[in-house]
């Protein structure tokens, strides 16, 4: 089999990051697959600016067809974020046979239904463990390695950018709009902060969780969503006093007949683990019937972590290829004739 060719749509930090692993750890990732893999072609509204790695001449392309179109490439890696044109352009990269590896919560959150229909009809992957979590290996743990249990309930801390400006109010004291501007300035935040910050962010993962851990569609605009902006350090300061600490925790729960998805600040006992993840990391405690309670903890956004996750992906799709196997299908982890429309328990 010739050498895997990979097409990047988004030079932007996350992408950045991804052309900084392939070039790193080339041998590594070469020896581990034993296989070529070649990040062929990269598209970014900016093809010449310096993001201090050095590539071949003609890599970086301002046309999105040199790769969604490009008969030569495998594997798109899409990180141009948001709804459109994101969709458009995954959608035809599919129905031109090319497998997906996104970090894309929000899209997948929405639309993944629809794109995952659309890679069974074409018979290719779509993976997106980078969506949540960053580095956090959360969806092939309760795709793959957690996937005999039935889950009752998942708590996550799940945007890095909340848990930065939290641990940092809490711990110095610092007004929310400067660690906002720092968490914006280190590549924590979305291109729009207000997605981080009112907690859309974090609904758009729980959505994803719950979705995979409960078998379900989960209709994102039913999902209970509260942010931090209205945090004060008065209010930090006063759970402190009653030994908790403030994180915007999303919590999905699965009643059987009905679920439960919401995301809001949340006091946690100073004694529980969910109160000692600090700074950017995220952690998620998934609740399944065998394992018991699981917790993961690791690096929740950023260059590297996040790359670290769709390079994850990368691999493992290009492992299937060279192996020969299925495409790596299910329906959000379930197979589609499987899913229930569990509906959504009211907050009161
Ligand atoms: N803006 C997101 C966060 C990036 O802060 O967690 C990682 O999904």
């Amino acid at each position: 089999m010739s050498t895997i060719k990979i097409g990047l749509l988004g030079f932007g930090t996350v992408g950045t990051g991804v052309v900084r692993n392939f070039q790193r750890n080339a041998v590594t990732i070469e020896k581990r697959l034993g296989h070529k893999i070649e990040l062929a072609k990269i598209v970014d509204r900016d093809a010449t600016a310096d993001r201090g790695v050095t590539l071949e001449p003609g890599v970086v392309t301002t046309d999105v067809e040199e790769v969604i179109s490009n008969p030569e490439i495998d594997i798109v890696i899409e990180l141009f974020g948001g709804y459109e044109p994101a969709k458009s352009f995954i959608l035809k990269a599919i129905a031109n046979g090319k497998h997906i590896v996104t970090a894309n919560k929000a899209l997948m959150a929405v639309h993944g239904q629809e794109i995952i229909a659309a890679a069974n009809q074409q018979g290719v992957s779509v993976m997106f463990e980078a969506a949540v979590a960053g580095g956090i290996p959360i969806i092939s743990a309760i795709k793959e390695n957690l996937c005999s249990n039935e889950f009752s309930s998942i708590l996550g801390i799940l945007n890095g950018t909340c848990n930065f400006i939290l641990t940092k109010m809490t711990e110095d004291g610092s007004d929310f709009a400067p660690v906002l501007d720092e968490a914006q300035k280190l590549g924590y935040a979305e291109a729009d902060p207000t997605f981080d910050v009112e907690g859309v962010d974090t609904a758009h993962k729980i959505a994803l969780l719950s979705a995979l851990c409960f078998g379900t569609t989960v209709d994102f605009d039913q999902v209970y969503t509260e942010g931090i902006s209205k945090i004060t350090s008065m209010d930090i300061n006063f759970a402190e006093q009653m030994g908790y600490k403030i994180k915007l925790l999303a919590i999905g729960k699965n009643y059987g007949d009905q679920i439960e998805v919401r995301v809001h600040p949340t006091m946690i006992p100073n004694s529980y683990q969910l109160a000692e993840v600090n700074g950017v990391f995220n952690a998620v405690r998934l609740t399944g019937d065998f394992v018991g309670p699981t917790l993961l903890y690791g690096s929740g956004a950023g260059m590297d972590a996040t790359a670290s996750a769709v390079m994850g992906d990368v691999m493992a799709i290009t492992r299937d290829k060279i192996s020969g196997a299925q495409s790596r299908v299910p329906i959000m982890g379930y197979c589609a004739d499987q899913i229930k429309a569990l509906p959504i328990k009211a907050m009161s």
